[in-house]
């Protein structure tokens, strides 16, 4: 079925050999038509870039790296890779990119491996204060293998004190440091931070993940001049599959290329490669430029009326496409809230807030984010309905209701209607 309900042969070979799993994705269209989407790691990738990872390039095996395989029959994957390559090099002003990547935590490993022995220190943003695990969080193999130590925010600004990381470093002598994080609503001092890592002398890696399609559309600044890597997911606001990208200097083009394979995989993922290549295609365009204005202009108005209404935003509002709320002030915490705006089809995700005092499995927080909805074409215009419809069911949360769900449920439904997703069947 469409989204309309209408009998579709979109997926007709699936539903054929396995009607089970053909249902769900169908379903899982529906839910993705018909939800406002706020996870800011979440967006939606445009028909090109879907049709991309679904082809024959998902039967190919290519070890190795254009030119340098170990499998024959590279006569099409080499020239897509060096394509992604390239395209990666020209977005964002850099001499080498690595397309191999699996995914930001494989990326991000990759690094390890090529800069660091185990037991080395890394310094990260801590997990509950907007870090990613494999920043050197314990419970991550970056935090087992390696000894992490971490930086956080100010309590009284929700910002990272550059001071204080310098201190920790004098003090800790890491070998690698990271900035940039999961739930990090501000800019990122790319050269504060550079002044710091040499100061050491410590390899810098910016994990732009979140903010990397707001750097190619240039409304954050670029890290590339002033660190030794910068780690990509190419999921996120870039706009592309999941997977990811490792871009740096010619000095460390040969570690990198080293740590990912042999280092870390096997055969890159040619399927992904393509659609990452489309997806670089597509952000390197006015339209994305223009998408990417528009996704910080929404997350900016949607903290304004969020502020407005009673909303503790950490850090006092954004610079970016993310969002992070304290529900505290209004007696919630962030799960029951989550859930509850999830059965008004408003999809976010708890999420713990700086110097949390619940735990991390029942936190403070939620954090939002305005990527997918920008990308179906909502501007400013509608961040105050977006609000007073968190505001509704939030208040109805904290007062024990249900009541607001279902018409939130229905304003949300009948808003969207107006707005297909790239993507979906329409
Ligand atoms: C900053 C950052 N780095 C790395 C990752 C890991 O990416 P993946 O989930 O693709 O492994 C994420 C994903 O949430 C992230 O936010």
């Amino acid at each position: 079925m469409d989204i309309h309900g209408h009998v579709t042969n979109r997926h007709h070979q699936l539903a054929a050999v396995d009607p089970e799993i053909a249902s769900l994705v169908r379903a899982e269209e529906l839910l993705q038509h018909d939800t406002l989407r706020l996870i800011p790691s979440e967006n939606y990738v445009s028909a090109a870039v879907l049709e991309a990872t679904g082809t024959v390039l998902t039967n190919k095996y290519s070890e190795g790296y254009p030119g340098r395989r170990y499998y024959e029959g590279q006569q099409n994957v080499d020239p897509i890779e060096i394509i992604a390559r390239e395209r990666a090099q020209s977005l964002f002003g850099v001499d080498h990119a690595n397309v191999q990547p699996y995914s930001g935590s494989p990326a991000n490993l990759a690094v390890y491996l090529a800069f660091a022995k185990p037991g080395d220190t890394v310094l990260g943003m801590s997990l509950p204060m907007g870090g990613h695990l494999t920043h050197g969080w314990g419970v991550s193999a970056t935090g087992t293998w390696f000894r992490g130590v971490r930086y956080g925010v100010r309590a009284d600004t929700g910002r990272t004190d550059l001071d204080e990381v310098r201190d920790l470093a004098l003090r800790e002598r890491p070998r690698i440091i990271f900035c940039g994080g999961t739930a990090v609503p501000r800019t990122v001092d790319f050269a504060g931070f550079a002044s710091i890592a040499r100061e050491v002398d410590a390899t810098l890696v910016a994990d732009v993940s979140h903010i990397a399609g707001l750097i190619a559309g240039g409304v954050h600044p670029s890290p590339v001049d002033h660190v030794d890597v910068v780690s990509t997911t190419t999921h996120k606001t870039l706009r592309g599959p999941r997977g990811a990208m490792l871009l740096c200097g010619r000095e460390h083009a040969k570690a990198i290329d080293k740590a990912v394979f042999p280092g870390l995989q096997g055969g890159p993922h040619n399927h992904t490669t393509a659609a990452i290549a489309v997806a670089l295609r597509e952000a390197a365009t006015d339209d994305f430029r223009t998408y990417a204005r528009q996704v910080v202009a929404n997350a900016r108005r949607l903290g304004e009326e969020l502020a407005a209404r009673d909303f503790d935003l950490v850090s006092g509002g954004t610079d970016t496409h993310l969002l992070l709320i304290d529900l505290s002030r209004r007696g919630v915490a962030g799960k029951p809230a989550a859930k509850a705006l999830d059965r008004a089809g408003i999809v976010v995700n708890h999420n713990t807030v700086p110097f949390d005092r619940r735990s991390p499995f029942d936190p403070s927080g939620i954090r939002i984010g305005t990527p997918a909805l920008t990308s179906r074409g909502l501007t400013e215009e509608h961040m105050a309905l977006v609000a007073r419809w968190i505001d509704r069911v939030v208040s109805d949360v904290a007062a024990g209701s249900e009541g607001g769900v279902a018409t939130v449920r229905a304003e949300v439904r009948e808003l969207l209607a107006g707005y297909p997703a790239p993507g979906l069947p329409v």
